[in-house]
């Protein structure tokens, strides 16, 4: 038989990951009053909560500095809150993009980002990102490129990600771990088959160096991130 689960050991551990999670958002991610501001927005207006942890929003910032970003795409604003994180990374002259499908997402975005202060250099379009990517050629090539949209979208969103980058440029997507999800076979619905698609994706394209990372919901979901390679 096998040894039995010690129930009270994994209970144990499971409160301990969250105090050490809450230990590292509060000396490494503490949101400010701001942001706290734009989830409660978001919440007023009935947006789904699903936007990044504040973790996630700092290795964002991060990775903007990373790779000295001026010019950053995010790809789904929802109501601005990653958006936020990203913008206020950006050094002075700097820009961020971002693309949301619905008109009503985008005008909290907007409100999300003159309550911060960040209108001067954000730039919120709305649309389907497939009809939009193709009209940013001209402004390319971004340094950061936020994907966090329809998962169905997202194998497209790579090779919108790989034409408007430039080598160094860091592409990063939100949802690539699901709980496990796409790693079945078959993934269980198109959502799914998009997320393993660009998985894929990211671990063998020759021009990308990736990594698939858990992050929130305790590790079961998390980003992926590459760096185009030159
Ligand atoms: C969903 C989308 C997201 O971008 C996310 O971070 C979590 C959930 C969703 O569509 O369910
Ligand atoms: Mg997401």
């Amino acid at each position: 038989m096998a040894e039995s689960i010690n129930v009270e050991e994994l209970q144990r551990n499971a409160q301990l990951r969250r105090e050490i999670e809450e230990q590292i958002t509060k000396r490494f991610a503490d949101e400010d009053d701001v942001l706290r501001q734009t989830l409660a927005a978001q919440h007023q207006a009935g947006l789904p909560e699903i936007q990044i942890s504040p973790i996630q929003g700092r290795l964002l910032q991060v990775l903007v500095a990373a790779c000295n970003a001026r010019k950053i795409l995010e790809i789904g604003a929802l109501g601005g809150y990653s958006g936020t994180w990203l913008a206020r990374a950006l050094p002075a002259g700097g820009k961020l993009t971002t693309l949301e499908i619905s008109a009503k997402h985008a005008e909290q975005v907007r409100a999300a980002f003159a309550r911060a202060g960040l209108s001067d250099r954000t730039e919120v379009r709305v649309g389907s990102a497939s009809e939009l990517l193709p009209t940013l050629q001209s402004e390319a090539p971004f340094d950061l490129i936020f994907i966090d949209a329809d998962k169905g979208g997202y194998p497209t969103y790579l090779d919108w990600a790989i034409k408007l980058s430039r080598p160094g440029s860091i592409i990063v997507a939100d949802n690539n771990i699901r709980y496990g999800k796409p790693f079945q076979e078959p993934p269980p619905d198109l959502d799914n088959a998009g997320v393993a698609a660009y998985n894929q994706r990211a671990a063998s394209d020759p021009r990308l160096r990736s990594i698939l990372i858990p992050m929130d919901d305790d590790g079961m979901d998390g980003f992926a991130i590459s760096v185009v390679l030159p």
